[in-house]
């Protein structure tokens, strides 16, 4: 008898450590954003209510998707047994059992869905269903007229994973958490359907191109022909002749390790400009955590490097296209610093 019940603990113990941790996963890949059950931070709320809309298809390939352009990644290698715990564990949250809608469901006609998204969804949802640009989720940016930033509906990963007849059923519903009105008795099914043709067509814009030689690289990286203190002086100078003020200096390892074992040979040089740090700041906070004017100098294998994190690349992260546009700006700014600097 006991020797039965050891074997099964045995067995269940083993199953236990089979069975990929849902919440686990989810805390290690989805809780930055979406906070602990799903309340809901740079990412959507995955609360009660909107669970309810959300098909247990739609939650996998959006996982799977990510959303291109708005933040959320797209996590490619999780297994389809990590994809199904986490999609389980957040299915627990909810109390109502997860929607299935129909697979082919009748599309309507975007030319006459266009004018009907301009007049209901548009101050929203924004031009072209760009989501406004300017914020996701519920905290960072968002427009305080909004208890939740409305999603980019022209999204790629959006667009893959969503099927019409769930598109239909959130226009039929609303979101109340979102302040999104219910349009059942707005728009017939008819005009539903129209919509979501029309939705099938949107495309997010082609994007602001930066400088060719830096594009996909993630830093910006130059040799310097001088030894590291003139480095650093060289590129003071070049900073205040771009009339941008300096700040302290700081150790890359300054606070990260005890101050004996600092490596003086590296230093971030920060600077910006004000007017120009509250203008981007205006068009999206969020840049608050980027910010891109710094640069670092590093000695390396007797080798003097400038080094500055590729904005225009950091700025594709938010689907932005005014931030983009001051970004290609700025590359062009950091660009010729570290060029005068290295000259
Ligand atoms: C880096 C931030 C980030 C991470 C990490 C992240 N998400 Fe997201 N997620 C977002 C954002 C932002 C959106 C909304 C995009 C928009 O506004 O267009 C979103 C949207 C979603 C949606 C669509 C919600 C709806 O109402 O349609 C689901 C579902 C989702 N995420 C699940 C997950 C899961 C599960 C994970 C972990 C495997 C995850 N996300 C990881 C940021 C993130
Ligand atoms: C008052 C603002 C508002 C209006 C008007 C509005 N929406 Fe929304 N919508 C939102 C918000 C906010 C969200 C995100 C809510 C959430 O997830 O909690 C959202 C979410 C959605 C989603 C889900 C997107 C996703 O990633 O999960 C779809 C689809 C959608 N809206 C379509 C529409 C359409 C189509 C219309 C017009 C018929 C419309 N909305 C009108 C605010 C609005």
């Amino acid at each position: 008898m006991k020797r039965w019940l050891l074997i099964l603990a045995l067995i269940s113990a083993q199953a236990a450590l089979a069975a990929p941790d849902g919440k686990r996963l989810y805390e290690e890949n989805c809780s930055a954003c979406h906070q602990s059950e799903g309340k809901g931070g740079i990412g959507l709320p995955l609360t009660d209510e909107i669970l309810a809309q959300l098909s247990d298809e739609y939650i996998a390939k959006t996982i799977r998707n990510g959303r291109p352009g708005r933040i959320m990644p797209s996590f490619e290698t999780l297994s389809d047994a990590q994809v199904g715990a986490i999609l389980k564990y957040i299915r627990g949250w909810s109390t109502k059992p997860a929607p299935v809608f129909p697979k082919v469901a009748k599309r309507g006609d975007p030319a006459r869905g266009k004018p009907l998204y301009e007049k209901n969804c548009q101050r929203c949802h924004g031009k072209d269903g760009s989501g406004e640009g300017s914020g996701t989720g519920v905290t960072l940016s968002r427009e305080r007229e909004f208890m939740v930033m409305p999603a980019a509906l022209n999204n790629p990963g959006f667009q893959r994973s969503a099927s019409d007849a769930m598109i239909a059923d959130i226009i039929r519903r609303g979101r109340r958490i979102g302040g999104m009105p219910s349009f059942r008795k707005k728009l017939s099914e008819g005009q539903i359907g129209d919509v979501v043709a029309y939705l099938r067509t949107l495309q997010p814009p082609p994007p602001v191109r930066g400088s060719e030689e830096w594009a996909g690289k993630a830093a910006y990286v130059m040799e310097s022909p001088y030894g590291f203190d003139e480095t650093v002086e060289a590129l003071k100078q070049a900073i205040t002749g771009a009339n941008f003020r300096i700040f302290p200096a700081r150790y890359l390892e300054q606070g990260l390790t005890d101050e004996f074992s600092v490596d003086t040979r590296q230093i971030g040089i920060r600077f910006c400009n004000f007017k120009e740090l509250y203008h981007l700041l205006n068009i999206d906070p969020r840049l608050g955590t980027v910010l891109p004017c710094r640069i670092n100098v590093l000695e390396r294998n007797g080798k003097v490097l400038l080094v500055s994190p590729n904005i225009v690349e950091l700025s594709k992260l938010f689907n932005n296209r005014e931030l983009s546009e001051v970004a290609v700006i700025m590359e062009e700014i950091i660009l010729a610093v570290m060029e005068e600097a290295t000259l």
